[in-house]
């Protein structure tokens, strides 16, 4: 069984401060994926803006995270000078990435947000959960019949795959190579991509992007209902006659394919893997939602403050970029434009100047301001649907296999940016 997390081990001060001082997002411990957040403390109290060797800036406090966050006239999300070297002006991951709306400032930005937004309205949200609903309990129908599986090849995977798909019409038959696609694309922008990831997900995007040619041109032909069908809307552009390009429209099909997948995943995975490491916490919530019995309202609350909870303590997405466009300051440190900031979401969820006892999970936590879907202009687009996703999934894996327990230590995916597993194996009870 997993130990529970550590909190920073016994240290000398000057040791501490060593730690932080010297801390290189592109030369990791060996260890430190495993566990980040004892580093994360230390940058946080000694460095909490650090000036790494290659002169970009790791952010570890809520508050300069939400100050930046806060200026997106100032801090930039565009990223075509920042990948150009990375992936090579003209690459497929380099044509992608920077077409894509969340690496765009306004007013590319602007004009994809509003018209995902638009699809994804409170109704259209309420109107996935019954096919959700039933999407898990097929899922959980099957692991029972075999008294066990993979957290995450079997389950937590499975969902966001389908939801996704459903959300774009992509049909069923086509959805097996997207996770994979998915993986790779997201995975050659950890900070220092080996030459495999490189290939991989250069040849994921074009691969993507041939398939999608053929989805939006079936879709051409015989467009979807655009209230509902994001797709549609994204071919159709506003009513005020604002259009997407071709390569527009591609690569972000390409980005809502990707963001709401592995993230996803990685909340429910994360969620469910807790639920293990803290049997206490698993105990008090199973007793909460026998407390709220079929009340679906009660339910609904106490499943909101746990999958919030899971979000704050194992953000799937630990990291985020933005670039000075102006001289700046951040924390009382001061920038020049074009400096490179990443914001350590990991680090900020577990700030003790805005959480109480931030290194404990805690499924009752109220007033959870983590930023685990971001702030400000890009903050998620899909934040209500992945909220659902892990409400629906948590909630009835725990109340079909309340006592299910890890078989074997589950596999992490390995990666600075996403955080999450690759297989946990376990037995419903
Ligand atoms: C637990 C699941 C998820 C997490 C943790 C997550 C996290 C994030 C974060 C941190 C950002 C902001 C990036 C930045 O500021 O640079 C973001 C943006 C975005 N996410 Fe999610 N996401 C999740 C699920 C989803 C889902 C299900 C969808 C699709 C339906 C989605 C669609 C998007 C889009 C379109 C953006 C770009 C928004 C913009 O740039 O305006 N995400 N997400």
């Amino acid at each position: 069984m997993i130990q529970p997390q550590q909190i920073t081990p016994p240290m000398s001060a000057e040791r501490a401060r060593e730690i932080a001082a010297t801390f290189d997002l592109r030369a990791l411990p060996a260890d430190f994926l495993a566990n980040p957040f004892p580093v994360y403390a230390l940058l946080r109290e000694h460095e909490p803006v650090r000036r790494m060797p290659d002169g970009s800036l790791f952010l570890t406090r809520h508050a300069d995270l939400m100050a930046v966050y806060r200026d997106a006239a100032v801090f930039s999300s565009d990223k075509h000078v920042e990948f150009a070297p990375k992936y090579g002006v003209g690459s497929p991951l380099y044509e992608h990435h920077t077409t894509s709306l969340v690496f765009n400032d306004p007013p590319l930005h602007t004009r994809v947000r509003k018209l995902i937004m638009g699809a994804l309205t409170r109704r259209a949200i309420a109107d996935m959960e019954p096919g959700l609903v039933t999407l898990v309990d097929q899922l959980l129908d099957r692991i029972e019949a075999q008294g066990g599986g993979d957290l995450v090849e079997d389950f937590a995977s499975a969902i966001p795959v389908e939801i996704i798909g459903n959300l774009l019409g992509v049909p069923h038959a086509d959805r097996g190579p997207l996770r994979d696609w998915s993986l790779a694309i997201l995975g050659a922008l950890e900070p220092v991509p080996t030459p495999e990831q490189h290939a991989a997900g250069n040849r994921s995007v074009t691969e993507m992007l041939a398939y999608l040619r053929t989805l939006v041109a079936a879709r051409r032909q015989a467009p979807g209902d655009p209230e509902r069908d994001v797709l549609t809307r994204l071919i159709q552009g506003e009513a005020s006659g604002e259009k997407l390009s071709e390569v527009e429209l591609l690569q972000n099909c390409i980005f809502l394919l990707n963001a709401g997948h592995e993230t996803t995943t990685n909340l429910i995975g994360n969620g469910l893997i807790l639920m293990q490491e803290f049997p206490a916490q698993r105990k008090q919530l199973l007793a909460d939602l026998r407390t709220a019995g079929t009340d679906e309202a009660a339910r609904e609350q106490v499943l909101t403050l746990a999958v919030d909870e899971c979000l704050r303590f194992e953000s799937s997405n630990q990291l985020g970029n933005r670039r000075a466009l102006t001289a700046a300051t951040v924390g009382g440190v001061a920038l020049d434009a074009g400096a490179l900031v990443t914001l350590c979401i990991g680090a900020a969820n577990r700030d003790p100047a805005v959480y109480d006892q931030p290194e404990t999970l805690n499924l009752r936590r109220e007033g959870n301001k983590h930023l685990a879907f971001g702030f400000g202009i890009h903050q998620c687009a899909g934040l209500s649907l992945a909220r659902l996703e892990g409400r629906i999934a948590i909630g009835r894996f725990l109340a079909r296999f309340p006592r299910f327990e890890l078989s074997a230590p589950p596999v992490r995916g390995g990666r600075a940016r996403f955080r999450g597993f690759l297989s946990a194996p376990f037995r419903t009870a």
